[in-house]
């Protein structure tokens, strides 16, 4: 029995001990690690992330009479109990904010759910910048479309999803986490345009190549309403507006000195703009890379990105850094920081055989500069949102 059907019969049974009856399905959906293009999905750009086997499981069934009741396995407390009518957004600032934000976009474009029992249990870790909120959100997306007969695409959920975090929460993120968890496919990579979702599954099987990726999480935890992210965000808008394009993606990477010159002495926003438009031009060159099977040439390409998140962006951290310079002395083929930054975690690329020496090197320098441990694993391209059950 796979892992997945272990965890589906749990948190079946667990749902039906809570509320005294089956639930009506049982669904999931994972976290995320982008591989590269970052920053860039609210700027219409390009990214590429792919699913991890860590998910978010939800068993759920319909109500007709207008009540959410949530229950998480993971955190203390009982079970929370909204009236669908109440659901305000800005209000709940705990973890029932997600699916309750997901309750209210979907009844706010209109379709009719009615209410819902569900209890989630989750393996993706949360502050990590992997995703935990975008899985949370998708599994109760999903499920919700599959009771209800919605018949939304996957992409029209991810969108939901998007303006449930946006509008609900309060965090100006963009789609790229909600349609990679989604979206993804196992063993692939997803090339998305997020400026019209169009979507290409890049086969990425490092195993096969004798390559692995890790996943070092440096337990610094980060949060996207502290302000840094928005203020990412208004900055490459105003590049925009100063370059006269709907949006950074509009620059073309050709055209990136003369777009540079056009921005004058305003130090900021030049850097914000050249993160960006260089970040594009790195997805499209690892895409080829990859199509062209030359999975090794793309380590320098991502640590390229990590010298842009760090220096132009800024929104790296000391112990991101640390990961990143470390793993490369240690021989890694390549090593950036994912997600939205300020902490969370990096990924790794490496030879098999590099990963237990660079495993180390990581876990004795985090010890020498008395920051907490790391916590390392290896991440295979996994399955995006599915019904279990
Ligand atoms: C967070 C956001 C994403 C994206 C990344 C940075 O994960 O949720 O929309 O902006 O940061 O690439």
């Amino acid at each position: 029995m796979g892992a997945s059907t272990v965890a589906a019969q749990q948190v079946r049974a667990d749902f039906t001990a809570l509320y005294g009856a089956a639930p009506d399905g049982v669904w999931s959906a994972p976290g995320r690690v982008n591989l590269i293009g970052e920053h860039t999905d609210y700027n219409d750009g390009f990214v590429m992330p792919f699913a991890l086997p860590h998910v978010t499981t939800a068993a759920v069934s319909r109500r007709t009479d207008g009540v959410l009741r949530l229950h998480s396995g993971d955190v203390d407390g009982g079970v929370a109990e909204l009236a669908l009518d109440a659901l305000t957004p800005g209000e709940d600032h705990d973890w029932t904010a997600y699916p309750s934000g997901v309750v209210w976009a979907l009844r706010e474009a209109g379709h009719p759910v009615t209410g819902a029992d569900i209890h989630l249990s989750s393996t993706v870790p949360t502050g990590a910048g992997l995703s935990s909120s975008a899985a949370l959100e998708v599994v109760v997306a999903l499920a919700l479309n599959d009771l209800y007969e919605l018949g939304l695409k996957r992409w029209e959920l991810a969108r939901l999803c998007q303006r449930a975090e946006n509008v609900y929460v309060g965090a100006p993120t963009g789609i790229m986490d909600q349609t990679a968890s989604a979206c993804c496919s196992a063993g692939h990579a997803l090339f998305l345009d997020t400026r019209d979702l169009s979507q290409k599954q890049i086969p990425f099987d490092l195993a096969a190549e004798g390559m692995r990726l890790l996943v070092v999480d440096t337990q610094v935890k980060h949060t996207h309403s502290n302000g840094e992210y928005g203020k990412r965000r208004a900055g490459c808008e105003k590049g925009a507006d100063l370059l006269g394009v709907d949006a950074l993606r509009d620059v073309p990477y050709a055209d990136l000195d003369a777009a540079l010159a056009r921005l004058g002495d305003d130090e900021e926003v030049r850097r914000l703009v050249r993160h960006v438009v260089t970040e594009d031009e790195r997805v499209e060159r690892v895409v080829s890379l990859l199509e062209s099977g030359d999975t090794a040439a793309i380590g320098p390409v991502l640590t390229e990105g990590h010298a842009s998140l760090r220096d132009d962006f800024r929104i790296s951290c000391p112990e991101l850094d640390l990961v990143v310079d470390t793993a490369l002395a240690s021989g890694a083929l390549g090593a950036r920081m994912t997600g939205g930054g300020f902490g969370g975690s990096a990924i790794v690329l490496a030879e098999e055989s590099a990963v237990p020496t660079i495993t180390k090197a990581v876990e004795e320098a985090f010890a020498s500069a008395s920051y907490k441990a790391p916590r390392v694993f290896e991440a295979v391209p996994s399955a995006g949102a599915a019904r279990l059950s």
